[in-house]
């Protein structure tokens, strides 16, 4: 991933979900992911580097015994157009064999990553695969990459937003907040 060019404006990010929303929300997802999960070996696996916030939000919110693991993909490029290419950067430190995996994502566009990992993963006989992402934007949707996202925090419209994990050429990830960023006329 190119993470290079000018270091974007913050006063270009509008507020759309703030801090105290999302983490109650991720407080009700973790609260469901405990009941649902009772009894099973769950591993969280969180795709980097969009998931960070919301993987340790969401894994202090579970109160059942669970593990994680990480990966890498590369997507976007830098850019704010989805390319389609999707290229495992770090694959996971364990054997998922037999266990109940939860991918946690920042947010799903195109589905093109999920469409990728959710391929590979199933290949490595895992006892069951789910998704968790913070944010769905189900307008941007690709042909055959239709599968059902499990848990979602919020459904949200088709705007380029940044914070809580979400980068614009890898920068605002640390925002606590998301927000609608909006680039400078040309
Ligand atoms: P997909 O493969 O198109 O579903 O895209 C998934 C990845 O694209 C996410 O994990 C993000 O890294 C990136 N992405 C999609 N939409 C946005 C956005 O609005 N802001 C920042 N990154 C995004």
């Amino acid at each position: 991933m190119t993470e290079e060019g000018p270091i974007p404006d913050g006063d270009r990010v509008e507020v759309m979900l703030s801090s105290e929303t999302i983490q109650a929300r991720v407080a009700e997802l973790g609260a469901k992911i405990s009941r649902e999960y009772e009894g099973k070996d769950l591993t969280l696996v969180g795709i980097l580097k969009g998931s960070v916030p919301f993987m340790s939000d969401l894994m202090r919110s579970i109160t059942v015994p669970i593990q994680i693991d990480f990966l890498e993909v590369s997507s976007y490029g830098g850019s704010m157009e989805s390319s389609g290419v999707v290229r495992l950067v770090k694959d996971l430190s364990h054997p998922i064999v037999g266990k109940h995996v939860l991918m946690v994502e920042d947010i799903v566009d195109t589905g093109l990553t999920l469409r990728y990992l959710m391929e590979l993963f199933a290949a490595r006989e895992p006892a069951s695969i789910r998704i968790a992402s913070l944010l769905d934007k189900p307008e941007g949707r690709k042909p055959g990459a239709d599968f059902t996202v499990d848990y979602v925090g919020f459904s949200i419209p088709n705007a380029f937003v940044v914070g809580y994990g979400l980068d614009l050429g890898g920068y605002f990830r640390n925002l606590p907040y998301v927000g609608v960023y909006s680039p400078p006329e040309e």
